[in-house]
């Protein structure tokens, strides 16, 4: 039997374990995926006994992420750049991490948005946490000409700049409606919106139609920025893609299928969120 698991601490929340479960029944597979509470202080012997555990390799979600990249070969360069690992994999007896978390929203922007084309363009991104340092390299690796990010904090949004080159734009918190004039894509990567955080109070008057809105929130399903911008016409896509393409290369590395992204999937994850979600 083939086994994987995700680590964190607390990792009682993880909705990964339904996501692998369901493509583990979907094909057939003999194998397994659990989540694992590790706690800090025990990480580097976990990741070193892996492959003793029998694990063929894990997910790692917070706090992990960087502590991780650390401890393991560098699989690429985009992880290199990102500085943390969410997959972690066996290769010839060797522990590899890896990063999938922009390739996650990537595929999702493509399931939702399949019509935007990010090369040459405009992006706005709210927020410049971790969360943040995968979606903007991603955005940067479509070819956009310019990533504008507004964050609370304005030095970390300086800090992308100093990583990622003059494409990124740090602007004011303040300044990111009027930034919205020709932009192709809005992304809100900060916790904002979140079911018991507060909303996220954004004016998109000057959004331009076509513009595509994606939120990495995805509890709720829909947050408020998302609700405004599918009134106004504008289209929107879900936190919860980002969860289950993110899914997609860890499952294949392991289990040696590359699973796909369904509707019933989606669903599935969404009435664990919502039990309110029409089943
Ligand atoms: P993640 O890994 O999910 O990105 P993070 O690294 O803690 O988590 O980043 C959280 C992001 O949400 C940051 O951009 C944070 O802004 P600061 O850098 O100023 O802390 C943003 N954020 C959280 N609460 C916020 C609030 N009340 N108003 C504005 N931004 C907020």
């Amino acid at each position: 039997m083939t086994k994987a698991c995700v680590i964190g601490w607390p990792i009682s929340h993880s909705r990964s374990p339904i996501i692998h479960g369901y493509w583990l029944k979907q094909h057939g597979i003999n194998g397994s995926y659990t989540r694992q509470p590790v706690e800090p202080s025990s990480l580097a012997d976990f990741i070193g006994c892996l492959e003793g555990a029998g694990y063929a390799g894990c997910n790692v979600t917070i706090p992990h992420k960087e502590a991780v990249f650390g401890l393991v070969r560098r699989a690429d360069d985009s992880t290199e750049r990102l500085g943390a690992v969410n997959t972690v994999y066996l290769q010839n007896g060797k522990v590899l991490g890896t990063n999938t978390d922009g390739e996650g929203f990537i595929n999702s922007l493509k399931q939702g948005a399949p019509g935007l084309d990010l090369a040459n363009s405009r992006a706005v991104v709210l927020g410049a946490g971790g969360a943040s340092l995968a979606v903007v390299n991603a955005i940067l690796e479509q070819g956009a000409a310019e990533v504008a990010i507004a964050n609370r904090t304005r030095g970390k949004a300086d800090q992308l700049r100093m990583r990622f080159g003059t494409r990124v734009l740090p602007i004011g918190w303040e300044e990111a409606a009027d930034h919205l004039a020709e932009c192709s894509l809005l992304v809100n990567t900060t916790s904002l919106g979140m079911k018991g955080q507060p909303d996220l109070d954004l004016r998109l008057a000057k959004l331009p139609q076509r513009a595509v809105v994606a939120d990495i929130v995805y509890t709720p399903l829909r947050t408020r920025l998302l609700n405004e911008a599918a009134a106004r016409g504008n289209t929107v896509v879900e936190g919860l893609g980002m969860l289950l393409h993110q899914a997609v290369r860890g499952f294949s590395l392991w289990f040696g299928v590359t699973p796909q992204v369904t509707r019933e999937l989606r669903d599935l994850v969404a009435r664990d969120i919502d039990p309110d979600f029409p089943r």
